[in-house]
């Protein structure tokens, strides 16, 4: 085998898993979940999943993914077949590449809304509409999903996602150390500094003339910061939470396990993974939780922040151009609010389609040059259906970004501690560690993190799905059919790649 593809620096890889971790969903969707789920009494049910599930797992997602890449494995169906000789373990694996693939579809059309929004505010395209439904008839006249004054055609839409998807593309040609690794170096730091001016004028703003007397920065903060403990007892913000802590570290993603593949087989991950949880929560607690909330509740008060923090894109699209608008200087602040986002999508965009593309030059000898123009092309076709039709996109937002991971999360809990073995999952976990882990985590992940994982997924069937069910036409089944369709794909790819001996 042509020696694997390494990482240059440590650095570079903490950087790379940062960039990965922090995306829309530090910047959108916590605040969104904070505020919809009672502010204060979201975050105790978060700090608590994050630290008997969401670490725990980490550090095990980081420990198979070196693991495997000792096997010469960069993707989750490989060392699910290394870690288990059983033939079913591979399949479970494909979930590892299943999700991040499903999500790339829309996450990149997202992705690419930012930089078109950034372009937008620079140039003022969107300046002097009024409320929120001006602004969303503008997001949705560029979404094509409605007609409007504002755009005649979807050029501007393909056209912002092809230069997203291209930037994608080039960067993961370049390779790990290359291509990914250099993207995060430039990309993290940029994406601090923007955030942190933005966090900073935004403590800093006065309320509106007429406004209330809870529009204020402090009762923003408070919102947030005040522990409401009543809300313990409500198993929906339990399972908010788990869920955002999920999404946001990227566990269950198959990510970690990919992105610590490219690792030497005795260097840390338990520092490498602490640090990657740290950058996160900082740029997710402090940044994150700052900046969209407190000036919502500025702006329009904290009844009105609640109401439209139930819609993650009113947040972060709607309300944040209105609020930049009426700022000095605030074509160019809104500009850097979506440049922000672009960059945290971009770095995870490279991070989820990696996988595959691992697949296939590992499975099938493909360059990887030839690897990653394949899957642009997929990219590119199976995204389409995202971009025409409204309502495809939340389909397979529920299926593969929610519900998938929390499937994936538990059974590789179960693989890693009770199958391949608490002892030796251990002792994967702390070879070659930076820092002493504390023994605690052996416990967790045997019964905690999988028990855990299991109650939440139940409460998830129960609450989430009877409603996604009952979702109907032919638009909502062709995304089903589109799902099975991607899985059952991956799967023959993945019994192909796995038939050979492992190279
Ligand atoms: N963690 C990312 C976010 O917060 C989402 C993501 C998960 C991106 C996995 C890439 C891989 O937005």
């Amino acid at each position: 085998m042509a020696g694997r593809d390494r990482w240059a620096t440590r650095i570079g890889l903490v950087l790379a898993l940062a960039g990965n971790a922090i995306g829309l969903g530090n910047f959108l969707r916590f605040p969104g979940q904070a505020a919809a789920n009672g502010g204060g009494a979201f975050i105790i049910p978060y700090f608590v999943s994050l630290l008997l599930i969401g670490v725990p797992l980490l550090w095990a997602e980081c420990a198979i993914g070196r693991f495997g890449g000792r096997h010469g494995y960069g993707h989750t169906a490989g060392m699910f077949h290394c870690m288990w000789k059983h033939p079913v373990s591979k399949y479970i694996g494909v979930f590892g590449i299943f999700i991040p693939f499903t999500v790339a579809l829309y996450y990149i059309p997202i992705t690419s809304w930012c930089l078109a929004f950034s372009y937008f505010s620079l140039t003022g395209a969107y300046e002097g509409l009024q409320g929120q439904s001006e602004v969303g008839a503008f997001l949705h006249g560029f979404q094509g999903w409605s007609s409007n004054e504002h755009f005649d055609s979807r050029v501007p839409l393909y056209g912002f996602f092809l230069l997203t998807l291209g930037i994608t593309v080039l960067t993961l040609s370049g390779g790990i150390a290359r291509g990914i690794e250099r993207l995060a170096r430039v990309a993290l730091p940029l994406l601090f500094a923007m955030a942190v001016l933005i966090a900073v004028r935004v403590l800093t703003l006065e309320p509106p003339p007429g406004a209330g007397p809870d529009q204020t920065v402090l009762s923003g903060l408070g919102f947030v910061w005040n522990p409401d403990l009543t809300a313990l007892t409500d198993p929906r913000v339990w399972l908010a939470a788990a869920g955002q802590v999920f999404f946001t570290l990227s566990v269950g993603w198959g990510i970690i396990h990919t992105y610590t593949s490219y690792l030497p087989a005795d260097e840390d991950v338990a520092l490498t993974g602490l640090s990657t949880a740290s950058l996160n929560e900082f740029a997710e607690i402090v940044l994150g939780g700052t900046i969209a909330i407190t000036a919502s509740v500025v702006f329009f008060g904290i009844t009105a922040t609640q109401q439209i923090a139930t819609q993650t894109f009113d947040l972060g699209f709607q309300s944040m151009a209105l609020i930049f608008q009426q700022l000095p200087f605030g074509r160019v602040l809104g500009a850097l609010w979506f440049l922000l986002l672009f960059f945290a999508g971009l770095t995870s965009a490279v991070a989820i389609t990696q996988p595959v593309v691992a697949l296939l030059q590992e499975g099938f000898g493909v360059s990887r040059g030839r690897a990653v123009a394949w899957v642009g092309l997929a990219l590119l076709i199976l995204s389409t259906p995202v971009l025409w039709w409204e309502g495809v996109l939340d389909e397979l937002d529920f299926w593969a970004g929610a519900y998938a991971l929390l499937l994936f999360g538990l059974a590789e809990s179960v693989v890693f501690a009770w199958i391949f073995g608490m002892d030796r999952g251990w002792e994967e976990i702390t070879r070659g560690a930076r820092i002493r882990v504390p023994r605690i985590v052996r416990p967790l992940l045997r019964y905690v993190t999988p028990l855990l994982l299991a109650a939440i997924l139940i409460g998830f069937t129960f609450q989430g799905l009877p409603d996604v069910l009952a979702r109907g036409g032919w638009m909502i089944w062709s995304a089903r059919a589109l799902l099975v369709a991607i899985f059952l794909a991956l799967s023959l790819l993945v019994r192909r790649a796995l038939a050979e001996p492992a190279q």
